[in-house]
């Protein structure tokens, strides 16, 4: 069987180019501009990029990104304080914590203090209680891609198999939920695999639609995977890799070309899941501007 690669890369641009499209709409109308806010607590290497990625990606849109750099011994007083400030703010229309947070810091709490208008990564608990009841405002960013992904792709989750690996509270999570909603898009029979899952290959293996989240490099094999199904690889790793100058590659969670040939369609690593994410993002942002300015009524 040829495998169809989901190109997210351009999907993304599409995406992207809409957003420019309407913060340029917004500006004439409003005369504002999206202003986002990524705050970045130490130095984690790989969050680093993804800060960048963000920031040159909201710039591109025509949006105000703001990356607020904070040193990793800070308390979680003071981070609360730090986003407490943003909330009040005015200016200041959509509010990241880019995760991971160091281990003293308390990630529910962080989260929690997000004003839930502002909170474009949609890790808030209001709005995932939102997205469990189908209401939802803002959804999180990669969840959201893997979505539009499908869609874009012609590919109709209503009624599919969806099993997902990982159970994370930003992707595996949000996803299940937004995919066994009663909505257009969705209408999804999902299955959630976890680090206790009792023999992981018996759930991939019934796929019609397989969404691995786990940060387990190449861990899905042809084994896994059913004949014909659709693979959504979330997985963002580094592994060693002499060749490079940089002494690293990315790869996914799925073991790409051991897969390759048996299934419809599968997303790569990098320039699959990754470029949506940013594209939901900057949606989101663009969601929580329109908010601000009255252009929209939903708020909570
Ligand atoms: N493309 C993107 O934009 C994007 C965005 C976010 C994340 N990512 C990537 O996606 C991956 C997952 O991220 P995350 O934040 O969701 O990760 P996470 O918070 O570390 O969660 C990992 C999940 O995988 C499960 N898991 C771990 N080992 C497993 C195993 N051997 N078998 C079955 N399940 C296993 C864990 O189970 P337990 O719950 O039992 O511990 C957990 O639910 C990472 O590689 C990350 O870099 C990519």
């Amino acid at each position: 069987m040829s495998s169809t690669i989901i190109d997210g890369k351009s999907l993304a641009i599409q995406v992207r180019d809409k957003v420019k499209d309407e913060v340029n709409i917004l500006e004439s109308k409003y005369s504002i501009a999206p202003n986002l806010n990524v705050i970045q607590v130490g130095t984690d290497p790989p969050s680093l990029v993804y800060v960048r990625n963000k920031q040159i990606a909201a710039q591109k849109a025509g949006m105000c990104a703001k990356d607020i750099h904070l040193p990793e011994k800070i308390s979680q007083k003071e981070l609360i304080s730090k986003i407490m400030e943003l909330n009040i703010d005015p200016g200041v229309h959509g509010i990241l914590v880019q995760l991971p947070l160091p281990y003293h810091i308390d990630t529910g709490k962080i989260i929690d203090a997000i004003d839930p208008n502002k909170d474009v990564d949609g890790v808030h608990p209001i709005n995932i209680g939102r997205l469990s009841q189908g209401r939802q405002l803002f959804v999180p960013a990669t969840p959201a891609g893997v979505q539009r992904m499908l869609l874009e792709s012609g590919i109709n989750p209503t009624g599919q198999h969806v099993v997902i690996c990982g159970r994370s509270n930003i992707v595996g999570k949000p996803l299940a939920l937004l995919l066994s909603q009663q909505n257009h898009g969705a209408n999804s029979t999902v299955t959630v695999c976890h680090s206790k899952t009792r023999d992981i290959a018996n759930f991939t293996r019934q796929a019609d639609i397989l969404v691995a989240a786990i940060g387990k490099p190449l861990f899905i094999n042809s084994g896994m995977v059913k004949e014909g199904a659709v693979i959504i690889d979330v997985g963002i790793n580094r592994i060693d890799d002499r060749k490079r100058k940089n002494g690293y590659r990315l790869v996914g969670d799925v073991d790409f070309d051991s897969v390759l040939g048996k299934v419809s369609s599968i997303s790569p690593v990098p320039g699959g899941v990754g470029p949506m994410t940013i594209a939901m993002l900057l949606e989101n942002t663009l969601l929580a501007t329109r908010l601000a300015v009255g252009d929209l009524t939903t708020e909570y």
